[in-house]
């Protein structure tokens, strides 16, 4: 579970210091997308925070290039106008990159012997010249800066992209994100938390606490355990029912109503109960078993009051209500009469 302490903590710095320069791993841009293969045949794969001298987003889909079939890859890079610490981190021009495949089939494909065109403007991906190659896009990949991760998805949803991207799991509290997830426009990728294993930081990136390490190449990685992917890529999991084994009936006691909303409260995924049919309040990592088949997305955090839910006063750490779909109303009847006849019921979904 990702401690709360360590989430606000790394939050706040992101925000304070404007420090979106985590870049992203290779063996973690794998472990995720190899999940999602199928997607990219004959397809054109824009990545737009990426310089393709350093990114491993870039050297993921050159090389696989051929494997997934793709049909161009794009990569543009940002320069930061602005001169603060992590200036020399970034790049120095604009640049962007088209690759349509190793034509001679021996290469191992460089970003420079591909050829590196400069922009004209600073590759900020709301400038029209990033837009205009955003257009020709089928699917775009990567992280982008944690900053402007709002405004990022909302690009993406206006031209109507396909999409596959890193971001923070606070993100899922973002009310126009949260939206997109109950609308089924988006969802939780497979690796979260943990099973991002972190990011690397410039050289003089401060390094905190227990959670970073320098890997055998000398690269700095902070692990903040706290971030996600986001797609509109069809995944297996999202089909898969979360297996349901407590019960509420005779645990009633285990299961607090809240102050302001009937619903009851839940503390971990796993023991949400399945005979349940009315509305229950989950903490927001649920989205990551999530089955919009089994489980339907009421409304997050707030109560009918549009206060933050509350149990006996208290307001346990940011709750989305769902209810289970595959309940239906005679069935419960059932469970609960035989219950009480204490005859055995067979494990129904
Ligand atoms: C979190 S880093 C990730 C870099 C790279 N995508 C990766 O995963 O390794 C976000 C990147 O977005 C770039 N960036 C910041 N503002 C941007 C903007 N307005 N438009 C495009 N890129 C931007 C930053 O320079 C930074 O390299």
């Amino acid at each position: 579970m990702i401690a709360e302490k360590t989430l606000n903590r790394t939050l706040h710095i992101a925000k304070s210091s404007k420090k979106d320069e985590f870049y992203t791993q290779l063996s973690d841009i794998e472990s995720e997308l190899k999940h999602y293969n199928e997607h990219f045949k004959n397809k054109v794969v824009f990545c737009n925070c990426d310089d393709p001298r350093i990114s491993n987003f870039f050297h993921y889909f050159s090389h696989n290039f051929e494997n997934l079939g793709l049909r161009k890859l794009i990569t543009t890079c940002y320069k930061n106008q602005e001169k603060d610490l992590f200036i020399h981190a970034e790049a120095e021009n604009a640049v962007f990159l088209e690759y349509t495949g190793d034509k001679n089939g021996n290469k191992i494909p460089d970003a420079d012997e591909i050829g590196i065109k400069p922009l004209n403007g600073d590759g900020d991906f709301r400038s029209k010249e990033s837009i205009d190659l955003l257009k020709q896009a089928d699917i775009v990949v990567t992280n982008p800066p944690f900053s402007l991760f709002r405004e990022y998805v909302e690009q993406l949803v206006k031209y109507e992209k396909k999409f596959l991207i890193i971001g923070n799991i606070n993100a899922i509290t973002y009310k126009e994100i949260f939206k997109l997830i109950k609308e089924n426009k988006a969802w939780l990728g497979i690796n979260l938390g943990r099973g991002i294993s972190g990011f690397i930081v410039p050289d003089h990136y401060e390094l905190y606490g227990t959670e970073t390490s320098i890997d055998s190449l000398g690269n700095r990685i902070i692990s903040p355990n706290n971030c996600l992917w986001l797609t509109n890529l069809d995944t297996s999991k999202r089909h898969e029912d979360i297996i349901l084994t407590k019960t509420y009936y005779g645990n009633e006691i285990e299961y607090p109503k809240y102050d302001n909303y009937d619903a009851i409260n839940i503390n971990k995924t796993q023991d949400i109960p399945k005979d349940y049919n009315g509305v229950m309040g989950v903490p927001i990592t649920f989205l990551h078993k999530y089955n919009p088949e089994q489980f339907e997305l009421i409304k997050f955090r707030k109560g009918n009051d549009d206060k933050d839910l509350s149990i006996n006063g208290k307001c346990p750490y940011f709750r989305i209500l769902i209810k289970n779909k595959r309940l239906q109303e005679h069935k419960v009847i059932d469970w609960k009469i035989n219950r009480n006849l204490n005859i055995s019921i067979p494990n129904y979904k």
